[in-house]
């Protein structure tokens, strides 16, 4: 038997025969469990003889199929490892990423400068009160000013905002009074404009703020030059003109050497070698009160740019909109800008 199962074993050639094999001999029914249960039949003499070789018998079958169990459990794990091997060396498929829009870059990096200099980002509804929009700034119904600026209204009282100013005014009633007041503002604002390269009637802004004890004009000045030699770079300077704003007192146009031509003239400055980049000033007693800040303790700057100029200016963008037609080709520009 023993003899016959080793040679039967030797030509098993997967798991299955093999677990044939272990039946035939070893199972419930096999020839071997059959000899070790007629024991009983045999005489007290014969039992350990033949009990003895039995179990050698037994011990040599199970170690072959032992042995060759773990040689097929091997093959099988490397076949497996062989059929599920990955080839690595395929090109994988390239997910088109989008890029972000110029506008937004420059908001971040506006936004970067400012809070670097310990300012808050705040934000506005685009869809505004009167009060907030012209009133509370100092532009009482009736006043020229509102004639200026041709809106969209909603209806008599509300309007699409025509510019970020009115987040001044909600920023200091939120603070009710509170010092120091530090913000910027980007946003969307609206003007009934006819659009053309260099006017949108959707634009974008960003609004700055700064109410505290004795702050002067000279803070106006160092904040915005710190500000625009960090955007445009070290060597930029500025230049203040006189300039109206019914919610400042006095009021200053900015402007700052042409980056183009580093202030030599060019065809961007109109030869001048400056280029008009956002309007300030000291906000106006007026403004400060209706707000709840009393002017006789409390001073402040404000300011206002456009997003699309500044961008315009920094890429050398001709018409603005592009800004706005999503065309890919315009888009993918910025991807690595
Ligand atoms: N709101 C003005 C505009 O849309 C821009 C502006 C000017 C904002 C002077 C200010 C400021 O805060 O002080 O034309």
């Amino acid at each position: 038997m023993r003899q016959a199962a080793l040679g039967e074993l030797e030509q098993t050639a997967n798991q299955q025969q093999l677990d044939e094999l272990r039946v035939k001999y070893l199972g419930k029914k096999g020839a071997l469990t059959e000899i070790l249960r007629g024991m009983g039949a045999l005489s007290a003499e014969e039992r350990p003889v033949i009990g003895q070789v039995a179990n050698e018998v037994r011990a040599a079958i199970e170690g072959v199929i032992s042995a060759k169990q773990e040689e097929y459990r091997k093959a099988e794990t490397a076949n497996k490892l062989r059929a599920e091997t990955i080839d690595v060396t395929l090109p994988g498929r390239p997910v088109p990423l989008g890029s972000v829009h110029p506008l937004n870059k420059v908001i971040q990096e506006v936004e970067d400068i400012f809070i670097g200099m310990g300012y808050q980002v705040a934000e506005g509804p685009e869809v505004e009160q009167d009060y907030y929009n012209f009133e509370a700034l100092n532009l009482p119904k009736n006043h020229p000013a509102r004639d200026m600026q041709d809106s969209f209204y909603i209806t008599e009282e509300i309007l699409m905002r025509t510019h970020t100013s009115p987040v001044q005014v909600r920023t200091m009633e939120r603070m009710k009074g509170e010092v120091p007041v530090k913000i910027i503002c980007p946003g969307k604002v609206y003007r009934r404009d006819d659009d053309d390269a260099t006017h949108s009637h959707v634009f974008t802004q960003i609004e700055g703020l700064v109410i505290d004890r004795g702050i002067r004009m000279s803070d106006l000045k160092g904040t915005l030059l710190q500000f625009v030699r960090e955007m445009f770079g070290q060597e930029t300077k500025i230049r203040m003109r006189p300039s109206f704003f019914p919610f400042t007192e006095p009021s200053a146009e900015v402007d700052v050497t042409c980056m183009m031509c580093g202030g030599s003239g060019c065809r961007t400055c109109k030869q001048s070698g400056w280029l008009e980049i956002l309007g300030s000033g000291m906000v106006h007693p007026r403004v400060l009160e209706m707000s709840g800040y009393d002017p006789n303790i409390y001073s402040g700057f404000a300011f206002g740019m456009g997003v699309e100029r500044i961008a315009m200016l920094k890429y050398g963008i001709d018409d603005i909109r592009h800004f706005y037609m999503n065309d890919l080709r315009f888009l993918r520009q910025f991807a690595r800008v």
